[in-house]
């Protein structure tokens, strides 16, 4: 048992360290992940010196330039400028540009290569503007007119209404291409032999996400033997064994009356290629089919298939201030909450036209909060304090809802349908709470370490935890803090001073019985950081406080973790952070890290290992336990585990990271979601419940058939000879 333990994690290491890739299979990437990759609203079109298009558009609070090929829509390049441009004028022939950022305030680029080349003072003329000389309106009707006699030359009928022309050219003889904005779509059409045709559209309209949720997909087959199990459960022992010999007589029977009583048929139906409808199955069993539904900066909220990435509905709320989605009654209802509270409610039961019905709550809203994982919700007013109901009608919610601001912790409790604080964490003077995390809900499999001697370090696993951290601009340090929501009282601090830069992503996380921070410092080298801190029962091995079979009362908790803590460096600026979430836990965790260069990695949890110790002061015995490996001051970014391969994540703002479980164990989902959406699948501790794509059915099949053969000409060979052997005759091989 103990070899094999160590087989594994020698080869869970090697699959780090080294090159084998479990993260995305080789002939899954860009099968199995799918991008929207958005230019966002075209505020200005124009053609560049090697007949592109190049479109400035919205980036956050930035811009963004794009080109575009002219033949097929595809983009051929997208770049951030560090600037909010609002027009753009070419200069040089095309060489420069100038980019207007503010009343009379001009920034000077490189074409080519968008290098900022300076401040730029002068006379400035939009070259955004479409060139209509020589153009007339009339009605639907665009008109090419000669340049001397103002007569028309040909004339194309313009489809979709309202639209606005983005792009307009013509040589006023035979020839104009027009670009077309229609609901955030964009249509590329060229006249050719007297009619106007659509070469290429874009869709724009599902960018900047504000919120998202989703919905699964449900299984009637794992449904039905949920409800089998069921009535197993409520029978005796034999009539649950009659009745589930029955139902699998069912299965059988059906399964042969599908085939034709054919053996043959079966066999074949085993053996061959999956084909479109056994995948669709297959996917659904797996719980990959899911929506996702996301809510647009503009209004808009659209549903997108989670496998594939395909818009399968779109509306138009009209509203540009939403703040969040949330499902409710089974996942057939979308709530949808703006800043003036619950505004809109979703009905998903007709899934290929929702339908929308108004709701007034007017409350001026900032965010809202779900009651644990009923369908009550509530919102916290502007002001930050006052917090009320979506609905007024409350169940009773037992656990306590915490909520946060950037200057205090509050925790209530629900009593008689009413909210009740019960403490409250305030910060200091020049403080702030610059991130927050209460502990992962996820289902927890394993409530010891098990050691390389066989003796075991207890997890401290109280559910009623949070941790959060607090930053101070003034003496740059920031506090790493972990809570009891029950009582209020803060059960660890420690502090990092390292000459903090408070400007740069602070995040946090907290699994099971730890919390990984990071932070970015500048003590002598700048260098992003990465800490873990580890919670035991106690650091002795073996000796366990809490009692497995008495609950422990919450309030009474006496029970005081004890800490072990490590930091690591890591090379790149991390943005963003989360925890890949499975649907048991079995699977160890990883942390998913947005970096700032746009690319999506994960680090599997058991390299940030704060018991990890020098390979000098670990014993033989220290390097047997699972997956133990000698602390090394900085993790190496390993090529193999960059989930979005060589695509480039363009963000907003701010990037929604999130991790959704699916029923595989070992595979989660994970998306981006801001300007560009972006969707994978990862196994973090390998597909260890599922076959692979390329897996040989045919010739596992065929050698199982050819041993069984073998076995039969065999036998009786064997037998003779052993007959013959205790009869003492001699082989005669003559
Ligand atoms: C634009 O697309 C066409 C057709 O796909 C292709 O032939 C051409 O090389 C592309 N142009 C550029 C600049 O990539
Ligand atoms: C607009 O087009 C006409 C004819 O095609 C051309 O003569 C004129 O210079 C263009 N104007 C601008 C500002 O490019
Ligand atoms: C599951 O069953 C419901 C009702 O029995 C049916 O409407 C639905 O289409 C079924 N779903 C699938 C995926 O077969
Ligand atoms: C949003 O506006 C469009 C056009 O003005 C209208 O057709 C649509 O019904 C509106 N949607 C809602 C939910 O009011
Ligand atoms: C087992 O290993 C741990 C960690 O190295 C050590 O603290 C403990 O004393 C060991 N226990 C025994 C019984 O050897
Ligand atoms: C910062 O660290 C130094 C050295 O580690 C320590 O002496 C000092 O007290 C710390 N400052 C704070 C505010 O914790």
């Amino acid at each position: 048992m103990r070899a094999f333990g160590r087989l594994i994690s020698l080869l869970l290491a090697g699959v780090y360290f080294g090159r084998v890739a479990f993260a995305v299979f080789q002939d899954e990437a860009y099968k199995s992940d799918w991008q929207w990759m958005n230019i966002g609203e075209y505020k200005c079109v124009i053609e560049d010196n090697h007949g592109s298009f190049l479109i400035l558009s919205d980036l956050g609070d930035q811009s963004m330039l794009s080109s575009v090929n002219r033949t097929d829509g595809k983009i051929l390049y997208r770049r951030p400028v560090p600037f909010k441009a609002f027009d753009l004028m070419l200069v040089d022939g095309g060489k420069k540009m100038i980019l207007k950022v503010g009343r009379g305030q001009f920034e000077l680029i490189d074409t080519e290569n968008s290098f900022h080349l300076g401040t730029y003072v002068g006379g400035f003329q939009s070259s955004c503007i479409p060139n209509y000389s020589g153009i007339r309106f009339e009605g639907d009707k665009l008109k090419v007119l000669d340049k001397i006699t103002d007569l028309e030359i040909f004339h194309a009928v313009l489809p979709n209404e309202p639209r606005t022309i983005k792009y307009v050219d013509t040589d006023q003889v035979g020839y104009l291409s027009l670009l077309v904005e229609h609901n955030d779509f964009y249509y590329y059409s060229e006249y050719h032999d007297g009619e106007l045709t659509n070469k290429w559209s874009r869709d724009e309209s599902i960018t900047d996400i504000v919120d998202f949720t989703y919905v699964s997909e449900v299984d009637n087959n794992t449904n039905m033997i949920y409800s089998e199990w069921n009535t197993e459960g409520s029978l005796n022992i034999f009539r649950a064994y009659i009745y589930r010999v029955k139902q699998n007589w069912g299965r059988l029977k059906h399964l042969l009356v599908h085939h034709k009583k054919s053996p043959g048929a079966i066999l074949t139906d085993i053996l061959k290629e999956d084909e479109e409808e056994t995948l669709k199955q297959r996917n659904l069993k797996f719980g990959f089919l899911k929506k996702l539904i996301v809510a647009t900066k503009k209004g808009k909220i659209a549903a997108i298939n989670m496998e594939n990435g395909e818009k399968l509905w779109a509306i138009d709320t009209n509203l540009s201030d939403i703040i969040a989605l949330e499902t409710a009654k089974k996942e057939s209802e979308i709530f949808i909450f703006t800043n003036r509270g619950l505004t809109l409610v979703v009905d998903l039961r007709n899934q290929y036209e929702p339908h929308i019905k108004q709701k007034a709550t007017e409350f001026a809203t900032e965010k809202v909060g779900r009651l644990g994982s009923s369908d009550d919700f509530y919102l916290r007013g502007s002001d930050g304090s006052t917090i009320m109901f979506a609905d007024n009608s409350i169940n009773d919610f037992s656990s306590v809802i915490v909520d946060h601001t950037s200057s205090s912790i509050n925790a209530y409790i629900v009593e008689n349908g009413a909210l009740h604080q019960i403490w409250k964490i305030e910060t200091q003077e020049d403080e702030e709470i610059v991130a927050f995390a209460p502990r992962d809900d996820a289902p927890v499999s394993n409530i010891g370490t098990i050691l390389g001697n066989r003796t075991v370090l207890y997890r401290y696993l109280n559910p009623n935890l949070a941790s959060y951290i607090v930053g101070n601009k003034k003496l740059n340090l920031i506090t790493v803090n972990v809570v009891d929501l029950v009582t209020g009282n803060i059960i660890h601090s420690v502090y990092e001073n390292n000459t903090l830069n408070l400007d740069q992503p602070i995040n946090l996380v907290f699994g099971e019985h730890w919390i990984i921070y990071s932070y970015f410092s500048h003590n002598i080298v700048a260098e992003q950081r990465i800490s873990v801190i580890e919670m035991y029962e106690s650091l002795q091995p073996n000796s366990r406080v809490s009692v497995g079979s008495i609950v422990q009362d919450a309030l009474k908790n006496d029970i005081r973790p004890q800490f072990v803590s490590q930091s690591f460096i890591f090379p790149e600026v991390i943005k963003e952070m989360i925890i890949s979430r499975t649907k048991f836990g079995i699977t160890s965790k990883a942390i998913v890290l947005k970096l700032e260069n746009g690319q999506i990695t994960y680090l599997p949890k058991f390299l940030l290992n704060a018991r990890s110790v020098e390979k000098s002061k670990m014993s033989a015995t220290d390097l047997q336990e699972f997956m133990a490996a000698p602390y090394v001051s900085t993790i190496p970014i390993n090529d193999n585990f960059i989930i979005t391969h060589h695509r480039n994540i363009v963000d907003g703002n701010k990037a929604k990271l999130i991790s959704i479980a699916t029923n595989l164990e070992s595979t989660s989902l994970i998306c981006s979601l801001s300007h560009d959406i972006f969707c994978t699948k990862i196994s973090p501790s390998s597909q260890f419940d599922k076959l692979s794509p390329s897996f040989e059915k045919g010739k596992l099949f065929a050698t199982i058939i050819g041993l069984l053969c073998v076995c039969y000409f065999l036998r009786p060979i064997v037998d003779t000879r052993k007959l013959k052997s205790k009869w003492l005759v001699k082989e005669n091989y003559l």
